[in-house]
Protein backbone atom coordinates (compact mmCIF):
# COMPACT_ATOMS: atom_id res chain seq x y z
CA UNK A 1 0.00 0.00 0.00
CA UNK A 2 1.15 3.51 -0.65
CA UNK A 3 1.87 5.71 1.90
CA UNK A 4 1.88 9.52 2.93
CA UNK A 5 3.80 10.82 5.57
CA UNK A 6 2.11 13.34 8.00
CA UNK A 7 2.59 14.65 10.96
CA UNK A 8 1.60 12.87 13.97
CA UNK A 9 -1.25 13.57 15.55
CA UNK A 10 0.72 12.59 19.24
CA UNK A 11 3.90 14.47 18.38
CA UNK A 12 5.61 12.95 21.46
CA UNK A 13 5.31 9.62 20.72
CA UNK A 14 6.49 8.65 16.87
CA UNK A 15 7.75 12.39 15.04
CA UNK A 16 6.12 10.85 12.16
CA UNK A 17 3.16 8.55 11.33
CA UNK A 18 2.74 6.83 8.17
CA UNK A 19 -0.38 6.78 6.94
CA UNK A 20 -1.95 4.38 4.49
CA UNK A 21 -3.03 6.54 0.67
CA UNK A 22 -6.56 5.70 -0.10
CA UNK A 23 -7.28 2.49 -2.39
CA UNK A 24 -7.35 3.83 -6.21
CA UNK A 25 -11.19 2.04 -6.88
CA UNK A 26 -9.86 1.82 -10.59
CA UNK A 27 -7.47 -1.01 -9.67
CA UNK A 28 -10.42 -3.21 -8.08
CA UNK A 29 -12.17 -5.47 -10.71
CA UNK A 30 -15.84 -3.77 -10.45
CA UNK A 31 -18.02 -6.94 -10.45
CA UNK A 32 -21.29 -5.54 -9.49
CA UNK A 33 -24.49 -4.28 -11.51
CA UNK A 34 -25.06 -1.77 -9.01
CA UNK A 35 -23.00 1.72 -8.40
CA UNK A 36 -24.19 1.84 -5.01
CA UNK A 37 -24.27 4.13 -2.54
CA UNK A 38 -22.32 4.04 0.47
CA UNK A 39 -20.38 0.69 -1.48
CA UNK A 40 -17.51 -0.83 -0.22
CA UNK A 41 -15.37 -1.38 -3.59
CA UNK A 42 -12.80 0.86 -2.04
CA UNK A 43 -12.52 -1.84 1.06
CA UNK A 44 -11.38 -5.01 -1.28
CA UNK A 45 -7.84 -4.65 -0.97
CA UNK A 46 -8.49 -5.04 2.78
CA UNK A 47 -11.38 -7.34 2.82
CA UNK A 48 -8.76 -10.09 0.31
CA UNK A 49 -5.92 -9.07 2.75
CA UNK A 50 -8.20 -10.50 5.92
CA UNK A 51 -9.17 -13.37 4.34
CA UNK A 52 -5.94 -14.15 2.35
CA UNK A 53 -4.22 -14.71 6.16
CA UNK A 54 -6.94 -17.03 7.50
CA UNK A 55 -5.86 -20.86 7.49
CA UNK A 56 -8.01 -23.02 7.13
CA UNK A 57 -9.93 -20.89 4.51
CA UNK A 58 -13.20 -20.35 6.25
CA UNK A 59 -15.94 -21.86 3.70
CA UNK A 60 -18.88 -19.32 4.09
CA UNK A 61 -18.82 -15.66 3.67
CA UNK A 62 -21.95 -14.02 5.90
CA UNK A 63 -22.93 -10.50 4.58
CA UNK A 64 -25.66 -9.18 6.72
CA UNK A 65 -26.36 -5.87 4.77
CA UNK A 66 -24.80 -6.50 1.15
CA UNK A 67 -26.42 -3.67 -0.83
CA UNK A 68 -24.51 -4.32 -4.25
CA UNK A 69 -22.49 -6.81 -2.87
CA UNK A 70 -19.21 -6.00 -4.07
CA UNK A 71 -17.43 -7.87 -1.02
CA UNK A 72 -19.66 -10.81 -1.70
CA UNK A 73 -18.79 -10.82 -5.62
CA UNK A 74 -14.88 -10.19 -4.66
CA UNK A 75 -14.91 -13.17 -2.26
CA UNK A 76 -16.57 -15.73 -4.25
CA UNK A 77 -14.69 -14.79 -7.84
CA UNK A 78 -11.32 -14.97 -6.34
CA UNK A 79 -12.16 -18.24 -4.14
CA UNK A 80 -11.19 -16.29 -0.84
CA UNK A 81 -14.58 -18.69 0.08
CA UNK A 82 -16.55 -21.68 -1.09
CA UNK A 83 -20.46 -20.28 -0.22
CA UNK A 84 -21.73 -17.03 0.34
CA UNK A 85 -25.13 -15.97 2.59
CA UNK A 86 -25.83 -12.43 0.83
CA UNK A 87 -28.61 -10.33 2.80
CA UNK A 88 -30.62 -7.04 2.07
CA UNK A 89 -33.98 -5.69 3.40
CA UNK A 90 -34.64 -3.72 0.06
CA UNK A 91 -37.07 -5.87 -1.78
CA UNK A 92 -36.04 -4.03 -5.06
CA UNK A 93 -32.01 -4.61 -5.02
CA UNK A 94 -33.51 -8.17 -3.59
CA UNK A 95 -34.99 -8.53 -6.60
CA UNK A 96 -32.21 -7.91 -8.78
CA UNK A 97 -29.97 -10.37 -6.83
CA UNK A 98 -32.85 -13.07 -6.64
CA UNK A 99 -33.14 -12.54 -10.66
CA UNK A 100 -29.22 -13.60 -11.10
CA UNK A 101 -28.77 -16.14 -8.72
CA UNK A 102 -32.58 -17.83 -10.25
CA UNK A 103 -31.10 -18.16 -13.74
CA UNK A 104 -32.31 -14.64 -15.44
CA UNK A 105 -28.88 -12.88 -15.56
CA UNK A 106 -29.06 -13.24 -19.11
CA UNK A 107 -32.54 -11.82 -19.71
CA UNK A 108 -31.32 -9.16 -17.34
CA UNK A 109 -28.23 -8.86 -20.25
CA UNK A 110 -30.40 -8.84 -23.14
CA UNK A 111 -32.50 -5.89 -21.81
CA UNK A 112 -29.64 -3.48 -20.42
CA UNK A 113 -28.35 -3.93 -24.20
CA UNK A 114 -31.64 -3.69 -26.34
CA UNK A 115 -33.24 -0.96 -23.61
CA UNK A 116 -33.26 2.96 -25.84
CA UNK A 117 -32.26 4.90 -22.98
CA UNK A 118 -33.99 8.50 -22.96
CA UNK A 119 -35.36 10.66 -19.92
CA UNK A 120 -38.62 9.86 -21.59
CA UNK A 121 -38.19 5.91 -22.53
CA UNK A 122 -36.87 5.94 -18.50
CA UNK A 123 -40.43 7.56 -17.29
CA UNK A 124 -42.32 4.97 -19.32
CA UNK A 125 -40.55 2.00 -17.60
CA UNK A 126 -40.50 3.26 -14.74
CA UNK A 127 -44.30 3.80 -14.36
CA UNK A 128 -45.12 -0.06 -15.44
CA UNK A 129 -46.30 -2.33 -12.87
CA UNK A 130 -43.69 -5.51 -12.80
CA UNK A 131 -45.46 -8.50 -13.06
CA UNK A 132 -42.58 -10.50 -12.78
CA UNK A 133 -39.54 -10.08 -10.78
CA UNK A 134 -36.73 -9.82 -13.32
CA UNK A 135 -39.07 -7.11 -14.92
CA UNK A 136 -38.71 -5.62 -11.25
CA UNK A 137 -35.28 -6.52 -11.30
CA UNK A 138 -34.54 -4.47 -14.79
CA UNK A 139 -36.37 -1.13 -13.38
CA UNK A 140 -34.33 -1.37 -10.08
CA UNK A 141 -30.71 -1.37 -12.11
CA UNK A 142 -32.42 1.46 -14.36
CA UNK A 143 -32.84 3.60 -11.03
CA UNK A 144 -29.72 2.91 -9.62
CA UNK A 145 -28.18 4.01 -12.49
CA UNK A 146 -30.17 7.25 -13.64
CA UNK A 147 -30.79 8.40 -10.09
CA UNK A 148 -28.71 10.78 -8.61
CA UNK A 149 -25.65 9.01 -6.38
CA UNK A 150 -27.31 5.30 -7.28
CA UNK A 151 -30.05 6.29 -4.72
CA UNK A 152 -32.92 4.76 -4.51
CA UNK A 153 -34.28 6.00 -1.04
CA UNK A 154 -37.49 8.51 -0.96
CA UNK A 155 -36.33 11.65 -2.32
CA UNK A 156 -33.72 10.75 -4.94
CA UNK A 157 -34.36 12.09 -8.70
CA UNK A 158 -32.82 11.58 -12.17
CA UNK A 159 -29.42 12.65 -12.36
CA UNK A 160 -29.25 16.71 -13.69
CA UNK A 161 -25.85 16.67 -15.13
CA UNK A 162 -24.11 13.88 -14.24
CA UNK A 163 -20.36 12.92 -16.19
CA UNK A 164 -19.77 15.63 -18.16
CA UNK A 165 -23.34 17.25 -18.74
CA UNK A 166 -24.49 13.90 -20.01
CA UNK A 167 -27.42 13.68 -17.71
CA UNK A 168 -29.12 10.53 -17.13
CA UNK A 169 -26.68 8.91 -19.91
CA UNK A 170 -23.67 9.42 -17.89
CA UNK A 171 -23.50 5.76 -15.68
CA UNK A 172 -25.17 4.26 -18.33
CA UNK A 173 -22.74 1.59 -19.91
CA UNK A 174 -25.22 -0.94 -21.41
CA UNK A 175 -22.04 -3.08 -22.90
CA UNK A 176 -20.09 -2.98 -19.59
CA UNK A 177 -23.49 -3.81 -17.87
CA UNK A 178 -24.62 -6.50 -20.03
CA UNK A 179 -20.96 -7.69 -19.17
CA UNK A 180 -21.15 -7.86 -15.29
CA UNK A 181 -24.22 -9.51 -15.62
CA UNK A 182 -23.47 -12.48 -17.64
CA UNK A 183 -20.23 -12.82 -15.07
CA UNK A 184 -22.34 -12.82 -12.88
CA UNK A 185 -23.73 -16.87 -14.00
CA UNK A 186 -20.38 -17.88 -12.94
CA UNK A 187 -20.88 -17.77 -9.25
CA UNK A 188 -24.51 -17.95 -8.84
CA UNK A 189 -25.06 -20.95 -7.38
CA UNK A 190 -22.72 -20.22 -4.61
CA UNK A 191 -24.54 -17.41 -3.38
CA UNK A 192 -27.80 -18.23 -0.90
CA UNK A 193 -29.43 -14.74 -0.92
CA UNK A 194 -31.94 -13.81 1.15
CA UNK A 195 -34.83 -10.64 1.59
CA UNK A 196 -34.65 -10.70 5.42
CA UNK A 197 -33.24 -8.80 8.14
CA UNK A 198 -29.39 -9.15 9.01
CA UNK A 199 -29.17 -9.77 12.58
CA UNK A 200 -31.83 -12.28 12.19
CA UNK A 201 -29.80 -14.55 9.09
CA UNK A 202 -26.35 -14.05 11.63
CA UNK A 203 -28.03 -15.15 14.09
CA UNK A 204 -28.74 -18.45 12.02
CA UNK A 205 -25.02 -18.56 11.93
CA UNK A 206 -23.69 -17.33 15.17
CA UNK A 207 -22.39 -20.64 16.21
CA UNK A 208 -20.65 -21.70 13.01
CA UNK A 209 -17.02 -21.14 13.24
CA UNK A 210 -16.41 -22.21 9.32
CA UNK A 211 -18.17 -19.32 8.90
CA UNK A 212 -17.00 -15.65 8.63
CA UNK A 213 -18.98 -11.81 9.09
CA UNK A 214 -18.30 -8.71 6.78
CA UNK A 215 -20.71 -5.96 8.16
CA UNK A 216 -21.72 -3.03 6.75
CA UNK A 217 -24.62 -1.61 8.50
CA UNK A 218 -26.48 1.75 7.09
CA UNK A 219 -24.56 4.73 8.85
CA UNK A 220 -26.88 5.77 11.65
CA UNK A 221 -25.42 5.38 15.16
CA UNK A 222 -25.62 8.44 17.01
CA UNK A 223 -28.50 9.85 14.97
CA UNK A 224 -26.06 10.49 12.03
CA UNK A 225 -28.12 11.20 9.00
CA UNK A 226 -25.88 9.57 6.12
CA UNK A 227 -27.77 6.91 5.98
CA UNK A 228 -31.36 7.71 6.11
CA UNK A 229 -30.80 9.76 3.02
CA UNK A 230 -28.87 7.08 1.18
CA UNK A 231 -31.38 3.78 2.12
CA UNK A 232 -35.13 2.71 2.45
CA UNK A 233 -33.89 1.03 5.45
CA UNK A 234 -32.13 2.64 7.81
CA UNK A 235 -33.31 1.76 10.90
CA UNK A 236 -30.92 -0.39 12.80
CA UNK A 237 -30.41 -0.76 16.73
CA UNK A 238 -27.09 -0.59 16.71
CA UNK A 239 -26.21 -1.70 20.10
CA UNK A 240 -28.45 -4.82 19.46
CA UNK A 241 -25.95 -5.35 16.38
CA UNK A 242 -22.92 -5.24 18.60
CA UNK A 243 -24.34 -7.65 21.38
CA UNK A 244 -24.88 -10.33 18.36
CA UNK A 245 -21.41 -9.27 16.94
CA UNK A 246 -20.11 -10.26 20.52
CA UNK A 247 -21.48 -13.80 20.23
CA UNK A 248 -20.33 -15.23 17.01
CA UNK A 249 -18.01 -18.21 17.04
CA UNK A 250 -16.54 -17.03 13.45
CA UNK A 251 -14.80 -13.99 12.57
CA UNK A 252 -15.76 -10.76 11.33
CA UNK A 253 -14.85 -7.10 10.44
CA UNK A 254 -16.86 -4.28 10.50
CA UNK A 255 -16.98 -0.95 8.80
CA UNK A 256 -18.78 2.00 10.03
CA UNK A 257 -17.89 6.05 10.05
CA UNK A 258 -15.49 7.13 12.61
CA UNK A 259 -18.14 8.55 14.75
CA UNK A 260 -17.33 8.72 18.52
CA UNK A 261 -21.02 6.83 19.68
CA UNK A 262 -19.75 3.93 17.49
CA UNK A 263 -15.99 3.86 19.10
CA UNK A 264 -17.90 4.11 22.42
CA UNK A 265 -19.46 0.65 21.48
CA UNK A 266 -16.52 -1.00 19.86
CA UNK A 267 -14.94 -0.49 23.14
CA UNK A 268 -17.86 -1.87 25.43
CA UNK A 269 -17.78 -4.84 23.39
CA UNK A 270 -13.77 -5.43 23.75
CA UNK A 271 -13.02 -5.08 19.64
CA UNK A 272 -10.24 -3.36 17.94
CA UNK A 273 -10.35 -0.86 16.27
CA UNK A 274 -8.47 0.75 13.13
CA UNK A 275 -8.72 3.72 10.92
CA UNK A 276 -8.64 3.44 6.84
CA UNK A 277 -8.57 6.44 4.77
CA UNK A 278 -11.29 6.48 2.13
CA UNK A 279 -12.28 8.57 -1.32
CA UNK A 280 -15.75 9.44 -0.71
CA UNK A 281 -18.03 10.84 -3.64
CA UNK A 282 -16.63 14.65 -3.43
CA UNK A 283 -13.06 13.69 -4.16
CA UNK A 284 -12.31 14.25 0.12
CA UNK A 285 -9.84 11.70 1.78
CA UNK A 286 -12.22 10.68 4.96
CA UNK A 287 -11.57 7.83 7.70
CA UNK A 288 -13.50 5.22 8.00
CA UNK A 289 -13.62 2.53 11.14
CA UNK A 290 -12.87 -0.62 11.01
CA UNK A 291 -13.94 -2.67 13.37
CA UNK A 292 -12.71 -6.60 14.88
CA UNK A 293 -11.52 -9.27 17.29
CA UNK A 294 -8.07 -8.80 16.48
CA UNK A 295 -6.52 -6.29 13.38
CA UNK A 296 -2.63 -6.77 14.41
CA UNK A 297 -2.38 -7.84 10.66
CA UNK A 298 -3.85 -4.30 10.23
CA UNK A 299 -0.83 -2.92 11.54
CA UNK A 300 0.37 -0.74 8.76
CA UNK A 301 -3.16 1.13 10.21
CA UNK A 302 -3.85 3.71 12.36
CA UNK A 303 -4.93 2.88 15.47
CA UNK A 304 -8.02 4.55 17.13
CA UNK A 305 -6.37 7.06 19.56
CA UNK A 306 -7.90 6.49 23.12
CA UNK A 307 -9.11 8.88 25.21
CA UNK A 308 -6.49 9.10 28.56
CA UNK A 309 -8.87 7.17 30.99
CA UNK A 310 -8.48 8.11 35.24
CA UNK A 311 -7.99 5.84 37.59
CA UNK A 312 -7.66 5.98 41.22
CA UNK A 313 -4.77 4.02 42.77
CA UNK A 314 -3.95 3.02 46.42
CA UNK A 315 -1.06 3.63 48.18
CA UNK A 316 -0.13 0.64 50.43
CA UNK A 317 2.25 2.13 53.34
CA UNK A 318 5.05 0.53 54.31
CA UNK A 319 3.23 -0.90 57.63
CA UNK A 320 0.91 -2.42 55.33
CA UNK A 321 -2.29 -0.53 55.92
CA UNK A 322 -3.93 1.07 52.71
CA UNK A 323 -4.44 4.53 53.29
CA UNK A 324 -7.10 5.71 50.71
CA UNK A 325 -7.73 9.67 52.07
CA UNK A 326 -4.46 10.66 51.90
CA UNK A 327 -2.42 8.58 49.89
CA UNK A 328 -4.87 8.06 46.76
CA UNK A 329 -3.65 9.78 43.30
CA UNK A 330 -4.73 10.32 40.17
CA UNK A 331 -2.84 9.04 37.70
CA UNK A 332 -3.50 8.72 33.49
CA UNK A 333 -4.30 4.58 32.83
CA UNK A 334 -2.23 3.02 30.56
CA UNK A 335 -3.52 3.16 26.95
CA UNK A 336 -6.62 0.30 26.35
CA UNK A 337 -5.21 -3.07 25.36
CA UNK A 338 -6.10 -2.35 21.10
CA UNK A 339 -4.31 0.31 21.04
CA UNK A 340 -0.52 -0.67 19.83
CA UNK A 341 1.69 2.39 20.91
CA UNK A 342 4.47 0.94 19.28
CA UNK A 343 2.81 0.68 15.78
CA UNK A 344 1.44 4.76 16.04
C1 LIG B 1 -23.84 0.51 3.89
S1 LIG B 1 -24.99 -0.31 2.88
C2 LIG B 1 -24.11 -1.74 2.37
C3 LIG B 1 -23.25 -1.46 1.18
C4 LIG B 1 -22.50 -2.69 0.69
N1 LIG B 1 -21.49 -3.12 1.61
C5 LIG B 1 -21.86 -2.42 -0.66
O1 LIG B 1 -20.63 -2.46 -0.81
O2 LIG B 1 -22.61 -2.14 -1.61
C6 LIG B 1 -26.13 -0.96 4.03
C7 LIG B 1 -27.26 -1.79 3.41
O3 LIG B 1 -27.99 -2.43 4.47
C8 LIG B 1 -29.35 -2.53 4.07
N2 LIG B 1 -30.10 -2.77 5.31
C9 LIG B 1 -30.50 -1.89 6.25
N3 LIG B 1 -31.05 -2.52 7.30
C10 LIG B 1 -30.99 -3.85 7.04
C11 LIG B 1 -31.35 -5.02 7.76
N4 LIG B 1 -31.90 -4.95 8.98
N5 LIG B 1 -31.12 -6.21 7.20
C12 LIG B 1 -30.55 -6.32 5.96
N6 LIG B 1 -30.18 -5.24 5.24
C13 LIG B 1 -30.39 -4.03 5.76
C14 LIG B 1 -29.61 -1.22 3.35
O4 LIG B 1 -30.71 -1.36 2.48
C15 LIG B 1 -28.29 -1.02 2.62
O5 LIG B 1 -28.35 -1.60 1.33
Amino acid sequence: MHALRQSSLFPGLSGELEIPKPVNVASVPQRSPFRYPGGKTWFVPTFRHWLEDKYPKPSILVEPFAGGGIITLTALFENLVEKAVMVELDEEIAAVWKSIIRGDAEWLANRVLTFDLTKESVIRELKKRPNTQREKAFQTILKNRTFHGGILAKGSGFLKYGENGKGIHSRWYPGTLAKRLLNLKHIANRIDFRCDDGLKVMREFATNRAAVFFIDPPYTAGGKKAGKRLYKHYDLDHEQLFTLVETLKGDFLMTYDNAEEVKRMARIHGFEMRLIPMTNTHHATMEELVIGKDLSWMDGSPAVHEPEAEYVTRIIKKDGQKNRSRGTQRKSAAPLSFVDWDKI
